[in-house]
């Protein structure tokens, strides 16, 4: 049998409301060209990110109505705190109301000015609580996973020997942990080998530095560990997360990847000596230490979701739709980062839109085509996002352009799967007709989310 099943039927629909290009070109238009503008209504199938987008399943519906809204001492906190206890093998479980809220907690207390804190590739927002205490973020990819086209089997691995480079340069005393982020979102939703986090552990050890997973999306690492990685083909998904959590020193969760749940997330320590700092500041910013950021029901959305992430069934279909995606389109030419990535491909509409500048945007203008052509909802990764207006009015650029294709989890079906790729490859076929774009409105922060465009039509490039 080959074909991989999705391994759940559906008990309750969502229906999509079908628009026609000339529909969407005129909201595209109103939207100024920004797809964080658009309703969500007037998209047919929304990959703009896999966070908190995911379809719970019965038993976690069955567990909002079971959760327990005491303020003090709830059995829907009981419950979770044992799940998280028992996957992460950490004492402390801190629930906050997403992953920012951990990390705006853990870099309170061990930030600042001077302080250097270490990842493989922090996602943004751990970059921006990092850099907002004072401190400084820094990147240390291996090779391999700054090359969009080149296959690995682990491009979100540290690379050892820059991360030592690094604590040397900046003294072992101002780095106050290390990071590393399971997948590696920023790199392609990339795994890390177990190999990779013994060494980085073996790393830190010698200056006494503790080690903290960004762990959002544990379980598709270890899947990944479990299909790739010698010596782990036998292992259960969930003792290999284990495994992987045992080298930790602290972790840090977006349940809405994969908690399964639409909210949530935790801080969870193995060593006491953060903690009681850690619960002051939830309280002051979260709530009591019981529900933190989130409702009873919540907190049971989460511990049955963090059960059923493990399930090898939902893990073969959940790696294998996103796979299947990467590779029709890839076979059609569409340049992707290889391999696809456990909950997104990345498209490289850099090389895919050789004849547009970077100073024009590519990733948007693929973004917008594939808007108009389908009613897909993307992401651009690149200059929009990581790129600065200078003095001078030009913008910066970022190291790659690139067209996030993030799946919710448990969501779309294999149908809709084979209308993406479709679509995707009918505008691969005509793309020397797209047209790069000009921004004409922007704020000075993260202007990805609320700047305007304009296509740059019948003006010469
Ligand atoms: N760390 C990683 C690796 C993430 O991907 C995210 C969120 C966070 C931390 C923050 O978690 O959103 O719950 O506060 N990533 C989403 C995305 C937003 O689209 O990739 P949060």
């Amino acid at each position: 049998m080959k074909t991989i099943i999705e391994p759940f039927r559906i008990k309750s629909v969502e229906p999509i409301r079908m628009t026609t290009r000339s529909e969407r070109e005129a909201i595209l238009k109103t939207a100024r060209y920004n797809l964080f503008s658009v309703p969500a209504d007037d998209v047919l199938i929304d990959l703009l990110t896999d966070s908190g987008t995911g379809a719970m399943s019965a038993e976690q519906w069955a567990g909002v109505m079971r959760g327990d809204e005491s303020y003090a001492g709830s059995r829907s906190f009981e419950r979770f705190q044992a799940t998280v206890q028992e996957l992460t093998g950490m004492p402390h479980v801190l629930p906050t109301h997403q992953g920012r809220a951990a990390e705006k907690i853990l870099f309170a207390l061990v930030g600042g000015p001077g302080k250097l804190i270490p990842n493989n590739t922090h996602f943004d927002t751990t970059r921006a609580n990092i850099e907002y205490t004072g401190a400084t973020a820094s990147d240390c990819l291996i090779p391999e996973g700054k090359i969009p086209s080149v296959p690995y089997p682990f491009k979100g691995n540290m690379d050892v020997a820059a991360l030592v480079d690094a604590i040397k340069a900046h003294g072992p005393e101002n780095v106050p942990l290390c990071m590393l982020t399971v997948t590696n979102n920023s790199s392609g939703g990339q795994p890390v080998s177990m190999a990779n986090i013994q060494a980085v552990k073996a790393a830190l050890a010698p200056f006494g530095i503790p080690l903290y997973l960004d762990c959002c999306r544990f379980a598709e690492n270890a899947y990944f560990i479990q299909q790739r990685e010698p010596g782990y083909a036998d292992r259960t998904v969930k003792s290999i997360a284990q495994e992987m959590f045992s080298y930790a020193d602290g972790a840090l969760m977006s349940a809405k990847k994969d908690g399964l749940a639409n909210i949530g997330g935790f801080l969870s320590l193995r060593a006491d000596t953060l903690v009681e700092q850690a619960r002051q500041l939830l309280i002051l910013t979260e709530g009591f230490p019981t529900y933190g950021g989130l409702a009873g029901r919540d907190l049971e959305a989460i511990a049955q979701g963090l059960t059923e992430v493990v399930e090898e069934d939902y893990l073969r279909y959940r790696i294998r739709s996103v796979a299947y995606l990467g590779e029709a389109i890839s076979k059609a030419g569409v340049p992707i980062i290889q391999p696809p990535g456990g909950h997104a491909v990345y498209i490289d509409a850099g090389a895919m839109l050789a004849h547009l500048q970077p100073q024009t945007f590519p990733g948007q203008s693929l973004a917008c085509e594939l808007y108009l052509e389908a009613g897909v909802r993307s992401c651009e990764i690149g200059s929009v996002m990581f790129g600065k207006q200078g003095p001078d009015g030009r913008s910066s650029l970022a190291p790659m352009e690139l067209v996030r294709l993030a799946i919710p989890r448990r969501v779309y079906t294999q149908s809709h799967i084979d209308y993406l790729a479709e679509a995707i490859i009918q505008v691969y076929d005509r793309r020397h007709e797209l047209v790069g774009y000009r921004i004409v409105a922007q704020p000075q922060f993260l202007r990805h989310f609320t700047a305007a465009f304009e296509p740059m039509t019948g003006v010469s490039r």
